[in-house]
């Protein structure tokens, strides 16, 4: 409500100035440059970076609450948006320290929470995320909606990601009409939002099993959602970016030609590469999953996949049913 939001500008202030600070510290701090080299060996440039608005939080336990509270803002605040803790002594500490800074934003443009990646190989954790605040919900925000919002709507479909780096990559290659649901299970609100602004998905996660697991229950979704979906096959278990940075844009463009599939054809060849005819387990978990797939769907293509069953299994059509 309108009301909410007026109480909240506070804290969407907040977020805007921490956004500033760590952008700030990106440029121009010694650390920073080291970040900005990382950045350089995976390919983006200084435009790509800013159009992003992404930034440093500096090695320092603290220095973002310094920041905060030298411009006025309460400790409370700070805490509340996640953005600081207190420790058993009572000291005030950040929560993001030495992590390449992402801001995530809300459908009007404003920043409501962060994710922060290590830059170091050996660190358990690769992504720090915000908590849930109270203007954060990580199943309602999808993110870089709000900025490619006029893109999406220009190419007629959007393209879904799962991660930050598939999002920029592509962006910076031309493919400006990305999002991504930042690596958890796609919700009915995130596809709703999604559908506010275009009829169509192309839903582009990492080519490995955990992305191909997102992709199968993702397309329910999106179809409850009433959208459009298809869905982009990205070899090599490479995500794309890596796809991108491996063979490039004119590649990544042939992807999308020639490798994009509707979501039963998808599901289909997936169940059906799993299925091995001779071993009675994989057949209860083909039809299973063949019965979840089309337990939605129209009868035309209930049929459809009936028949290819019945070509592809040697056995009647009475039978597959
Ligand atoms: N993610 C997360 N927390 C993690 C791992 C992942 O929040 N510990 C989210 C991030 O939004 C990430 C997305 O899930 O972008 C996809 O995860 P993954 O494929 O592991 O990371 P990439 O986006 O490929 O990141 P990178 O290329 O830097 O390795
Ligand atoms: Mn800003
Ligand atoms: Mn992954
Ligand atoms: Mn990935
Ligand atoms: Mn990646």
């Amino acid at each position: 409500t309108n009301e909410s939001v007026n109480t909240n500008q506070h804290l969407y202030e907040i977020m805007n100035e921490a956004s500033n600070f760590y952008q700030y510290n990106l440029f121009n701090s010694v650390s920073g440059e080291r970040v900005l080299e990382y950045l350089s060996n995976r390919k983006l440039s200084n435009e790509t970076i800013k159009h992003f608005e992404l930034g440093f939080s500096p090695k320092e336990k603290d220095l973002l609450y310094q920041f905060l509270k030298s411009k006025g803002y309460s400790v409370s605040d700070m805490i509340n948006l996640g953005l600081v803790k207190q420790s058993n002594d009572g000291t005030y500490y950040d929560l993001f320290t030495n992590r390449l800074m992402f801001p995530i934003t809300n459908s009007f443009g404003k920043t409501i929470a962060f994710s922060g990646r290590t830059l170091d190989k050996n660190d358990k954790v690769k992504y720090v995320n915000s908590p849930e605040t109270v203007i954060f919900k990580k199943g309602e925000t999808v993110y870089h909606l709000a900025e490619a919002g006029l893109d999406i709507r220009k190419k007629k479909f959007v393209m879904l990601y799962e991660g930050f780096f598939d999002v920029i990559s592509p962006y910076q290659a031309g493919f400006t009409n990305g999002v991504a649901t930042m690596g958890t299970a796609l919700t009915i609100n995130q596809a709703r939002l999604i559908k506010k602004t275009v009829d169509k998905v192309i839903v582009a996660y990492d080519g490995d099993s955990a992305g191909q697991k997102a992709i199968i229950s993702a397309i329910p979704v999106l179809l409850n959602a009433g959208l459009i979906v298809e869905v982009l096959k990205i070899p090599d278990k490479k995500d794309p970016d890596d796809y991108i940075k491996e063979y490039g844009s004119e590649a990544y463009q042939n992807l999308l030609s020639n490798n994009v599939q509707d979501p039963y054809q998808y599901q289909y060849e997936l169940y059906r590469e799993n299925l091995d005819l001779n071993n009675s387990n994989d057949i209860k978990t083909f039809q299973a999953n063949v019965t979840r797939m089309l337990q939605n769907a129209s009868p035309a293509i209930v049929s459809l996949y009936t028949k290819r069953i019945a070509d592809e299994l040697r056995i009647n059509e009475k039978d597959v049913k």
